[in-house]
């Protein structure tokens, strides 16, 4: 069995990469670099002692994408070809709702064209929006996003939702990403984000490093335990694990299905900072700043129906995420390609 990772180059795809051949499945990457390089795919063969068909194209290319198709048996598409800098997508929506929704679109017409009847797409709990409560559970109806890149994710569900109503053969899964943070165990691959990072992990693993002076926690005026936002943090390989789950599933049921990936248990900034002080016994710097603009108090996973149904659940705790954090980021102080 052949599984299309477009955009798998990335973070979360190269990690899904690993446990899809580990699992016996034959995996096709295709990315533009835009926010990865082919180094990481180089460490997935490393690790695995597997080969990875690679292309360098872009996913709108339809042309391009073609060829993929042509020359690969492909029984099933993970669709992680995105952009995902939620204050970029403020500042640049049109190249967001450009290249999110027509990555989606190359996809869906030329996997029609090529009769594959699989695909399985990177959605982020942020579809949720603002009104849900939590913990999130897949029944509720999709909200009003904060942002472009929360509306792209939402409309790419509307659109596989719409295109799996016209054609009963095609089956789509949506996966609704929590907060993934971690790294591969083996310290080889991991999150490489451009310039400043914006999520929470890489700016704390970047202080610990020296590469940056002091993390400014958003906010500790917000109704929590301890005042600072929780989110449900889910190690990348438990994440990449469900991922497999769902392609083990979409190829023998013609389903329509959302799945939350999450551990259903949130954690605060400030318990992220201290266990990782703690697990690696180094000094985060930080203060405490102004709230984030678009920022939840809370977020976190109801994570029944990935058990229920996929038989997925996560296996690492919170220790495990920030140590393989910190030993990706020593190991490879500047990343992959700088
Ligand atoms: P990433 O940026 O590391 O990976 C995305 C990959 O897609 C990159 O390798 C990039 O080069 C590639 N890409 C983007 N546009 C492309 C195009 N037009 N053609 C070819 N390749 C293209 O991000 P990630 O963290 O691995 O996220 C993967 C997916 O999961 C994204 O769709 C993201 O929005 C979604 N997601 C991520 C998170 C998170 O916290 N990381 C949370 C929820 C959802
Ligand atoms: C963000 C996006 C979400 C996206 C995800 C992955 C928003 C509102 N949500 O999630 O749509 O899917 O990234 O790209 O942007 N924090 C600090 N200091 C920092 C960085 C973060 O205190 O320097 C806090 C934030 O306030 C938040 C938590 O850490 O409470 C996690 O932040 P982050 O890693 O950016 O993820 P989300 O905001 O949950």
């Amino acid at each position: 069995m052949t599984v299309l990772l477009a955009g798998g180059a990335g973070y979360i795809g190269s990690h899904t990469a690993i446990e899809l051949l580990n699992a016996g499945y034959d995996v096709v990457v295709a990315d533009n670099y835009s926010n990865s390089c082919p180094e990481s795919i180089n460490r997935v063969e490393k690790i695995t002692g597997k080969s990875v068909k690679l292309y360098e194209l872009d996913i709108k290319d339809t042309d391009k994408l073609e060829k993929v198709f042509e020359e690969n048996n492909i029984d099933a598409v993970i669709h992680f070809a995105g952009l995902k800098a939620v204050g970029e997508s403020v500042s640049k929506p049109v190249m967001y709702y450009r290249n999110n929704i027509d990555t989606t679109l190359s996809l869906l017409e030329t996997m029609g064209r090529y009769n594959v009847k699989n695909i399985i797409f990177s959605s982020s709990a942020t579809v949720y929006g603002e009104e849900n409560p939590v913990p999130y559970v897949e029944t509720m109806k999709r909200g009003v996003c904060t942002n472009p890149y929360g509306w792209t994710k939402a409309m790419m569900e509307q659109i596989f939702e719409d295109t799996a109503r016209a054609d009963a053969e095609l089956a789509v899964i949506l996966l609704r990403y929590f907060n993934p943070i971690g790294a591969h165990e083996s310290g080889m691959i991991g999150e490489d984000p451009n310039g400043i990072p914006n999520n929470l992990m890489p700016y704390v693993s970047q202080v610990a490093i020296g590469k940056r002076e002091c993390l400014t926690i958003f906010g500790n005026d917000y109704p929590t335990a301890d005042g600072t936002c929780t989110r449900d943090y889910i190690h990348v390989t438990d994440l990449a694990v469900g991922h497999v789950r769902a392609v083990d599933y979409i190829i023998k049921n013609k389903c329509v299905e959302i799945f939350n990936l999450g551990t259903g248990v949130p954690y605060s900034v400030t318990e992220i900072v201290e266990t990782f002080e703690r697990v690696n016994g180094v000094k985060v710097n930080h203060v405490y700043g102004a709230r984030r603009e678009g920022d939840l108090a809370e977020c976190y996973a109801n994570a029944d129906k990935a058990y229920e149904i996929l038989g997925w659940k996560t296996e690492r705790t919170l220790e495990d995420m920030c140590r393989d954090s910190w030993n990706w980021q020593k190991n490879n102080p500047d990343g992959y390609c700088k």
